[in-house]
């Protein structure tokens, strides 16, 4: 390991920045919203998060931060296994209902809404943009939360939905096409053409 990076465990500075002006901070960050679906049959459970990120490309990896005091939580560790439904510009009353506002919980979160299964058995939104079935690789356990390596089994597509990001504390719908001209501007490079991605 790099000598540099310093042992966190060993830790001693005293922290200064309180959890409200972190959650503060982090209001600055876009992120977009995905809902984490886990269990099977009746036995189901979601929550949104905005903490998907992908981990490596070979193998498909990605890693998503879950509160376990969630009621998620349990289904994940018990089947092993865990769907992430990218939401699309749409999907905001759902990302609201699996946020917990409303009051429902486990399968009630999931009506009014075509949920599909793949590989894994655990239900996957069939109108999201994108929807990853996955297996749990690995668990970091940190604090509040559990991270949760993932990797996907099997993608469910559906084009032209659209995205959906959280940003200052609301829901921003970006819809395909006028979105990112609007934003990046005509004459801005597109990621494919830096990147080739
Ligand atoms: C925009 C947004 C993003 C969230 N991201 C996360 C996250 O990444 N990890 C997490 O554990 N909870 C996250 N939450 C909170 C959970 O959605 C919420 O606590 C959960 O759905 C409700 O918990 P319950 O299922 O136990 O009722 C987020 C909430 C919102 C509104």
């Amino acid at each position: 390991m790099n000598s540099m990076v310093r042992n966190i465990e060993k830790a001693t500075t005293t922290p200064t920045v309180s959890a409200e002006s972190f959650r503060g901070a982090m209001r600055h960050l876009a992120g977009g919203v995905s809902v984490i679906t886990a269990g099977q049959g009746p036995d189901i459970s979601g929550m949104t998060v905005t903490s998907v990120t992908s981990l490596a490309v070979e193998p498909a990896t990605l890693v998503v931060s879950v509160n376990r005091q969630s009621s998620s939580w349990p289904r994940i560790s018990e089947l092993g296994a865990f769907g992430v439904n990218i939401l699309g510009a749409d999907h905001a009353e759902i990302a609201k209902r699996f946020s917990g506002v409303g009051g429902l919980k486990g399968a009630a979160r999931f009506e009014g809404a075509e949920w599909a299964t793949l590989v894994t058995g655990v239900p996957l939104l069939s109108g999201a943009p994108v929807a990853l079935d996955c297996e749990v690789e690995h668990v970091v356990e940190r604090h509040s939360h559990m991270l949760v390596i993932g990797r996907v089994l099997d993608v469910l597509v559906s084009d032209g939905k659209g995205g959906l990001s959280y940003w200052q504390g609301q829901y921003i719908p970006h819809h395909p096409g006028k979105d990112a001209s609007n934003v990046a501007g005509e004459d801005v490079p597109t990621a494919r053409a830096l990147w080739g991605v």
